[in-house]
């Protein structure tokens, strides 16, 4: 077993222990993965200043998302199929997610489902919505989510449409996997993961599959998302939604100020600036780059978040010296997940708040909600003149 100590060494254990069309559906973007590639690189870019001989002691990463105590300025994004890179893998996560004092958020399109995140953890966690056609079936999901007492909503605004992703496709991905030979050739060589999957009965789509009409069971993800998720989405649809849910709205996939302004006036609590994990439109700027444009726009009047190509805690403290008030990681602790289960998530989470801590230490700074622009070396990183027309 090799020495876990960043997220490069758990995406190449996860690599080897999940079957290859979950694990390429995590590490892929979409077309030709430009923006899924500019997300991490536009990171490395920006250069940090080391300041020195600045007392040290008492350091802290605590603060608030969405008015909620957080142990650091990172939650879990809302990922799909996540308990098809390990088995039970969003109880797992939100177990992990909790025991680290960081919010969990339950996407639409999870195996488990909302009523198992609940039954198995104590924090409350948040919850994604994905806008289908059947309107009947959103008012249920987001029944179900104020029955569970999610303390927040998390409405994705990109993904009426799915973008392209030829991976995905030349796998056929569809959960549970489909007994073809390539399958099982390929889950033979990941016992671990096949074991677990043996052990559980959570295998499909936890929050879909019997709460839908006529949905039994769903075959090809890219199917049915065509099928299924609503193109007509609009502005007057959050405000329906807002109304519906009755608690903290966060609205996900914005990266354009006047989208923000938009998401401004709809009332939203937060908007996360994202890209979609550069799995939507290829060729759409890095979250990074679009993030101090927004925070420029809107910063002063709703909570910025941002998500993309967050690999470390070096990352998240340079998205946090832009203006973002939170961050959310998806595939590393997926990663994690799927290297290691419960404990690889855990460990996902701690080798990033140890290397914001250490960051933010070297940088002169005690307390993450005192850091700004001023600890980037000036002409490295991203401005808002970057967006203006
Ligand atoms: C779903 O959210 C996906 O990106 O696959």
């Amino acid at each position: 077993m090799p020495v876990i100590t960043t997220i490069e060494d758990l995406r190449l254990l996860a690599k080897a222990r999940v079957p290859r069309m979950f694990y390429d559906y995590a590490d892929s973007g979409s077309w030709t993965e430009s923006t899924y590639r500019a997300n991490e690189h536009d990171f490395r870019r920006i250069q940090l200043r080391q300041r020195v001989a600045v007392n040290m002691e008492g350091r802290s990463l605590r603060t608030q998302m969405v008015g909620q105590d957080v142990a650091m300025p990172v939650a879990l994004a809302p990922t799909g199929l996540t308990g098809m890179q390990h088995a039970d893998g969003e109880i797992l996560s939100a177990r992990a997610a909790e025991s680290l004092g960081v919010p969990f958020t339950l996407s639409t399109m999870s195996i488990c489902s909302i009523e198992d995140i609940a039954a198995h953890t104590k924090a409350p966690f948040w919850f994604q919505l994905y806008v289908m056609r059947d309107r009947d079936f959103i008012e249920r999901l987001i029944d179900r989510a104020k029955a569970a007492q999610c303390s927040a909503l998390m409405l994705t605004l990109d993904l009426q449409i799915l973008g392209q992703r030829h991976k995905d496709l030349k796998n056929g991905l569809s959960a549970p996997p489909k007994l073809t030979v390539a399958n099982l050739l390929n889950m033979a060589t990941k016992p671990r993961w096949c074991l677990g999957m043996l052990g559980t009965k959570r295998r499909q789509f936890g929050n879909i599959v019997g709460h839908v009409k006529g949905v039994t069971e769903m075959s090809s993800l890219s199917t049915w998302t065509a099928q299924q998720f609503d193109p007509r989405l609009n502005w007057g649809d959050v405000e329906w939604i807002k109304k519906r849910w009755g608690g903290k709205l966060v609205l996900k996939g914005i990266l354009d100020p006047e989208d923000a302004r938009l998401a401004v006036d709809s009332g939203a609590d937060a908007l996360i600036v994202s890209n979609h994990g550069g799995r939507q439109l290829d060729g759409a700027p890095s979250s990074i780059n679009a993030l101090p444009a927004i925070v420029d726009a809107v910063g002063s009047q709703i909570e910025v978040w941002m998500d993309g190509g967050i690999r470390s805690g070096q990352d998240v403290l340079k998205a946090v010296a832009l203006g973002a008030k939170g961050t959310l990681i998806g595939r590393p602790f997926l990663y994690g997940l799927g290297a290691m289960g419960e404990q690889g998530v855990r460990t996902a989470l701690q080798i990033i708040q140890k290397e914001l801590d250490l960051t933010m230490a070297f940088c002169g700074r005690t307390d993450i909600r005192q850091v700004d622009k001023s600890i980037l070396l000036p002409g490295t990183y991203p401005t808002p003149e970057l967006f203006s027309v």
